[in-house]
């Protein structure tokens, strides 16, 4: 349990060993599940609950506060990293009304068989007074489900946006205490989470630009005192802006197509376009998607795999083709043996992606000095559309 200000207590959990989100999204910072408290002169108020590994934890947190009555449990969104303790919540404070948004309701119903009559709905806008504090419930659609919202309290100004602007990052000091460590896994963050949604992003910044917020203390990671902080890089990430950046994803088996991005990222460098260059079968998907966020152009390498691109290939463009970057052009490198369709096939794998393919580069064996050539063509085709959108001088 850790105090947010007076009345007000953080009482999630701190998960330091996790290392892996939905069987996918790796963690090297592990994360936190967090939940609060609001004592009002007149009722009592959790927002959201815990991971249904930590339940043990936020128990233990609300018995140490000497909690015995909750009247409100706000639930802002059915993902059971938050709403999973929900049905033990209930059990030892069976008095506790769950208040949500009528489709969270019908979420919290299908995932966790929660009773109808347990229920309160509200709408976007609505309040709800503790006695000498007011939460307001503010819909935030698309951050990242459809459902989500948020609860800004009035009186303290303090926004709770769920997962809206928040880090897989453990930490045991409840507040950023150095932004500089706090930025990559909330880029991390966003970029495997909201990036899909950027529009919707956007939206909900404007909807939320005319709170005076002091505090945002958002499901996981650290609270931001400072919430320009976070409100900027999202507004950064989000808008359309894109930088002078390729990202290179690439998997090789016999070392042609290796010195094909080995040639490409040396001629990209050479015309002054900053490169990250990530090997599939080691990355880390999240740098990679971290990557994703700001850079103008993407350029997958693979090499030819009975006929078609290589499986780790697949899985960058699938990813890729998911996470919908802001990317404005994009290409593929490769080699083959004796016949591929790789370049179709992968191509084909990003129809979400809104980008002008400029011409891929395909070659037999082991690259020769047309190969070279073409590369050195690619290179200058990703300066010149650079130079096209204004992002080089
Ligand atoms: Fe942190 Fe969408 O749950």
């Amino acid at each position: 349990m850790r105090i947010i200000k007076t009345s007000i207590f953080s009482v999630g959990a701190i998960d330091w060993d996790a290392r892996l989100f939905d069987r996918l999204i790796p963690l090297p910072d592990g994360t936190s599940y967090n939940a609060y408290l609001i004592k009002g002169s007149e009722k009592i108020a959790l927002l959201d609950t815990v991971d249904p590994t930590k339940t043990r934890v936020l128990l233990h947190n609300l018995s140490t506060l000497g909690i015995d009555k909750i009247d409100y449990v706000i639930a802002h969104h059915g993902e059971q990293d938050h709403s999973g303790s929900l049905p033990d919540v209930l059990a030892k404070y069976p008095m506790a009304k769950v208040v949500t948004n009528p489709k969270c309701k019908g979420m919290l119903i299908d995932l966790l068989d929660i009773e109808d009559d347990k229920f309160v709905t509200v709408e976007d806008g609505e309040t709800l007074s503790l006695g000498n504090k007011t939460l307001q419930f503010i819909y935030l659609p698309w951050v990242h489900w459809p459902e989500t919202m948020g609860t800004y309290l009035v009186e303290d100004k303090i926004l709770f946006p769920c997962d809206f602007f928040g880090s897989h990052l453990a930490t045991s000091s409840v507040f950023v205490d150095d932004e500089a460590s706090v930025y990559e896994p909330a880029k991390r963050y966003f970029a495997e989470i909201m990036m899909p949604f950027r529009k919707q992003v956007n939206s909900n910044l404007e909807k939320l630009s005319g709170l005076e917020i002091d505090i945002i203390a958002p499901s996981h990671g650290p609270v931001h005192n400072q919430p320009k902080f976070i409100i900027d890089a999202y507004k950064d990430w989000s808008s359309d802006t894109v930088k002078n950046e390729v990202v290179l994803p690439y998997v090789s088996m016999h070392g042609s197509t290796a010195a094909m991005v080995e040639y490409f990222v040396d001629a990209l460098i050479k015309r002054n376009i900053a490169v990250r260059q990530f090997e599939l079968s080691t990355v880390d998907i999240g740098k990679l998607a971290m990557a994703l966020v700001d850079a103008a152009t993407v350029v997958i390498g693979s090499p030819t795999v009975l006929i078609g691109a290589h499986p780790l290939a697949a899985y960058a463009a699938f990813l890729a083709n998911a996470l919908r970057p802001k990317a404005r052009f994009a290409s593929i490198i490769g080699s083959y043996g004796w016949g591929s369709k790789m370049v179709e096939q992968l191509a084909g794998m990003m129809p979400n992606l809104k980008v002008e393919i400029l011409d891929p580069v395909l070659i037999k064996g082991f690259p020769k000095d047309d190969g070279f050539a073409a590369l050195d063509r690619l290179a200058d085709d990703v300066l010149a559309k650079h130079k096209e959108i204004g992002i080089v001088n």
